[in-house]
């Protein structure tokens, strides 16, 4: 068995996550999270907060928004036309498979994002079948991941799941820019269900057909350079760029986070301050290894001016675990256009500034004496165009009727004072599958001692902090651990276990990653100590009981088990 099987055994027998509708057969792509799956994952979510709200709430702010979203929405997102993946079906047995992942599993080549017409020639050249029946593949079509229902009991009103959180936060900006007193930068976030159509989910759960994302979009003004880099001084990121790659290089450098300003590796430093927000994130749930890949511009989403997906390499499997793109004004606009509503932004200067204005100054007395032939003339050559254009006219010496129209129109300028400016915000979006999160949190802590599984999680993502037992099921002894249990869970996530052998409980809190058990044994009744067990290196020492929060606080804190032991 692999290691990620053995992960997704363990996941069924210990409720962290199964197929759904299992007692129906099951259906692709679809997961219940179990019991102590939403533990974990709802600690995932809460560190995301942290991280991507919480550490920055002087200009992020948290909305939610529906699943059901308008057919128009997505209209003007893009999403009916683009959110599509390429697909084939086989003329004899008619199974349908992705078009690019079939290619990609023949040839053994990348074709990520090839078009349609490129996909079939290569389909057609490579003479590659059908696998499962040898048959020959028809045409390669676009198939559009969008869920679609109707909105209310009339046809006619579609509406579609929400492939993305993205879109709540692009139609709901104006509201939440004028109750956020009308600043930016402005970070929109949200975590929420969406849902893709996939066409053949695989990989458990890291391509579902619905799923929990967790988002920012964060609005800025592009001219504005004050980004807040400080905060990540020290930090280092490994980034494959796409001109590397371009050429067929796999070369990750590592840059200091500044540095991605300095070498204009970002298009815009908001990109760097959210990739190395990223990467902090990830390595708090415990994975280390991750680089961030550019990726190529028919890589790309139709919406993005650059991407990097943030790769995190487990157990020798690399997976995608966020997305960073420079959304520019592009989703703004489209709903701006399709709306009719305004959602440009004013930003008053500190200071009105001068600057200087053209102007197009018509002589009227002296085109008063023309014929109104000229005039009509002069009119639809003339007017209506601005002020650069008409300085080319002049420049060339333009004539309506032999007369020169420089005679009848000048071009000037003068100082205006301006007191902000009018623009539409631009847009950089860091994007977080949850359940990949929890799915890579759990491999990448997933080990085996003994023929014992150890899951090495850390404190803030783990489904328990503190498992308290009783050594033996006797009653003064399960009377004194729940009265202790009830005072560790004061202070931290604390779950009580009495059934079983010892070695049963500390075996199922070490595969669920609990980091510390604490048990109660007939020495406690007789000089009020227990002992404290390390999931990960088995090690225990004795403390007083009166000691314990302090102890385990201390354990917390990174010191090491053999230093809070009674007498140490
Ligand atoms: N909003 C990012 C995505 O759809 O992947």
């Amino acid at each position: 068995m692999s290691e990620v099987e053995k992960v997704i055994e363990l996941a069924k027998r210990r409720g962290l996550f199964w197929p759904s509708y299992e007692i129906y057969g099951g259906v692709g792509g679809l997961y219940d999270i179990g019991p102590i799956g939403v533990r974990i994952k709802n600690k995932i979510v809460n560190l995301w907060r942290k991280y991507f709200v919480e550490d920055n709430k002087e200009f992020v702010v948290e909305v939610e928004t529906p699943i059901i979203t308008p057919y128009k929405v997505l209209e003007a997102s893009g999403h009916v036309d683009n959110f599509t993946d390429p697909i084939v079906e086989c003329t004899k047995c008619h199974r349908i498979y992705r078009a690019d992942h079939l290619v990609e599993d023949v040839l053994k080549v990348n074709v990520e994002r090839l078009s349609i017409s490129e996909l079939n020639q290569l389909i057609k050249e490579k003479n590659i079948k059908c696998p499962s029946c040898g048959g020959d593949l028809g045409d390669v079509r676009a198939f559009n991941l969008l869920f679609s229902t109707n909105i209310g009991p009339y046809s006619g009103s579609t509406g579609f799941l929400r492939p993305e959180t993205a879109q709540g936060m692009f139609t709901s900006f104006r509201k939440v820019y004028e109750v956020s007193r009308e600043r930016l930068p402005l970070g929109i976030a949200q975590v929420g269900r969406v849902a893709r159509n996939e066409i053949s989910p695989r990989q458990g759960l890291i391509r579902m057909r619905e799923f929990t994302i967790m988002e920012v979009e964060f609005f800025f003004d592009p001219e504005d350079d004050e980004v807040p880099l400080y905060k990540f001084e020290e930090d280092e990121i490994n980034i494959w760029r796409a001109e590397d790659k371009a050429k067929g290089e796999e070369k990750v450098i590592r840059f200091k986070v500044k540095e991605l300003v300095s070498e204009k590796v970002v298009v815009n430093p908001w990109m760097a301050y959210w990739m190395a927000t990223a990467n902090r994130f990830v390595k708090a749930l415990g994975i280390s290894n991750t680089f961030f890949e550019e990726k190529l511009p028919q890589e790309r989403a139709h919406y993005s001016r650059q991407t990097f997906d943030q790769i995190a390499v487990v157990k020798g499997e690399r997976v995608e675990i966020s997305g960073h793109a420079y959304r520019g004004d592009y989703d703004l606009s489209r709903h701006a256009k399709f709306s009719g509503q305004d959602l440009s932004v004013f930003k008053k200067y500190p200071e009105p500034r001068a600057v200087k204005r053209k102007a197009v100054i018509i002589n009227k007395d002296k085109l008063n004496n023309e014929s109104k032939e000229f005039v009509k003339e002069f009119m639809t050559k003339v007017a209506n165009k601005s002020p650069e254009e008409i300085e080319q006219m002049l420049a060339t010496g333009f004539t309506i009727d032999g007369k020169k129209v420089s005679d009848y129109v000048v071009v000037t300028e003068r100082e205006e004072k301006e007191t902000g400016k009018r623009f539409i915000p631009h847009v950089v979006e860091p994007s977080f599958g949850v359940e990949r999160c929890l799915f890579l949190s759990v491999l990448n802590a997933y080990s085996e001692k003994k023929d014992r599984i150890v899951l090495s999680l850390p404190r803030e993502v783990a489904p328990y902090e503190v498992a308290v037992f009783p050594l033996l099921e006797r009653e003064n002894l399960v009377r004194k651990a729940k009265e202790i249990y009830l005072k560790v869970r004061e202070k931290f996530d604390a779950v009580y276990d009495d059934s079983g052998s010892i070695g049963r409980r500390y075996a199922r809190v070490d595969e669920i990653g609990v980091p510390y058990a604490v048990t109660v044994d007939p020495q406690t009744l007789e000089d009020g100590t227990v002992t404290i067990r390390d999931r990960d290196t088995w090690k225990q020492v004795r403390v007083k009981e009166e000691k314990l929060t302090t102890a385990l606080g201390k354990l917390f804190s990174g010191e090491p088990i053999e230093k809070v032991g009674e007498g140490s």
